[in-house]
């Protein structure tokens, strides 16, 4: 038995397939690069969403709700936002997202869809001393929380975070969705669901990984051998961050959906001279990874550029997590619905191989 789970189907799902061998993520039936840089993020949630509520309202209809939705979790949550950034800013958002109803109608998956994008910018700006700003409710999803985070952004910069939200927005039976299957199937609400996938998503094998990638930038642009320095990090048994993949053994496609992003923000820029450097490590990555363990076909991940993206849009690399959440909600949001109505508890069994007890004669 694998320890992982490695290629054990757990779950029958019409959201996501993602072809680890070819490289290809399908989302209901769309390819990534389809709904990349062409569908809003209220689109696919639609897309995600589509018969997993009764009255599910059209685009446009839907976008209006979740800008609502947005206005509604800011007031609700508003009289606790105090307390909250005395945590970090993911366990901070997770922890006003534990305050909302845990139902299971449209409007509470709606608050769900708005939650990450209102707390995180409320955060930040409450943890640099600033007064968090009210959501519009007219505005596009990735618009606002950007306009919440620092003011007015560019709309290429509005642009590029609705692709980043667009592409993270559900990817198969990972471990954040596959936590979050597990609590739907005990039919709690969607708001315990979800937290189980927060949860997941925290750790640095699966959405931690970008803060870790700039951390990396930054310490290889210092040390100036980019080679010498990832050779290192092997030889002391560590994980280049952004690079691996459980399912892709070849390029991870949302990679380069998104270094096409970062690119179209500039090349003259200070985003652009990052993403020259991040090429040069990437490269240098994939060389050392090859010669380390060239029994496993180790290739860059959705991370990697994830970091450069989110690092351009104006986040500090502690709320990448939180980024990439506010994206992953949508899939998590489906799955859970879609766990519910099978009507079945996902109940696996271990194998005891622990002591014995003495038998009583
Ligand atoms: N850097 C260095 N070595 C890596 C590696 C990485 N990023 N990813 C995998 N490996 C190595 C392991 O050390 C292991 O080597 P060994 O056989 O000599 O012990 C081998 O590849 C297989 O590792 P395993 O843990 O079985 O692979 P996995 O399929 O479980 O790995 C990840 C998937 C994502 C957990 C792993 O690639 C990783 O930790 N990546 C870095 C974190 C990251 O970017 N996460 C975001 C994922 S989207």
């Amino acid at each position: 038995m694998a320890n992982g789970l490695d290629d054990v189907v757990a779950a029958e799902t019409v959201l996501s397939d993602v072809d680890g061998a070819g490289g290809h993520l399908t989302i209901r039936g769309h390819s990534l690069a389809e709904l990349a840089g062409h569908w809003r993020y209220g689109q696919v949630v639609r897309l995600l969403f589509d018969g997993f509520f009764d009255e599910l309202p059209g685009d446009d209809e839907l976008e209006k709700a979740i800008g609502n939705a947005r206005v509604e979790v800011f007031e609700r949550l508003q009289p606790m936002l105090a307390e909250l950034p005395a945590l970090d800013v993911y366990s901070g958002m997770r922890a006003g997202i534990a305050l909302l109803p845990d139902g299971e109608s449209l409007a509470d998956a709606l608050r769900l869809i708005a939650a990450p994008a209102v707390l995180t910018p409320a955060l930040l700006r409450l943890g640099r001393g600033e007064k968090p700003l009210t959501p519009d409710a007219r505005a596009d999803h990735a618009n606002d929380m950007l306009r919440m985070l620092s003011g007015t952004p560019s709309p290429a910069l509005a642009k590029a975070l609705d692709t980043y939200l667009v592409t993270v927005c559900d990817h198969g039976l990972n471990a954040s969705t596959f936590a979050t299957r597990v609590v739907a199937s005990t039919q709690a609400g969607l708001t315990s669901a979800i937290l189980a996938g927060l949860g997941a998503l925290k750790g640095p094998l699966h959405g931690g990984a970008p803060g870790p990638v700039i951390e990396m930038l930054d310490a290889i642009e210092a040390s100036g051998d980019a080679a010498a320095w990832l050779r290192n990090e092997i030889a002391r048994g560590e994980r280049i961050m952004g690079f691996g993949h459980r399912i892709y053994r070849v390029r991870d496609p949302r990679a380069d959906v998104l270094k096409a992003v970062v690119r179209r923000l500039g090349t003259r820029n200070e985003s652009g001279r990052r993403l020259a450097f991040a090429e040069t490590v990437e490269q240098a990555a994939l060389d050392v990874l090859k010669v380390a363990k060239p029994q496993r076909s180790i290739q860059t991940n959705v991370e990697f550029y994830t970091a450069l993206l989110l690092e351009a849009a104006g986040f500090p690399k502690e709320a990448f997590s939180n980024v990439f959440a506010a994206g992953r909600v949508a899939g998590w949001i489906a799955h859970a619905r879609e766990q519910q109505a099978t009507g079945r508890l996902i109940r696996p069994q271990s194998r005891y191989v622990g002591p014995v007890p003495d038998l009583v004669a």
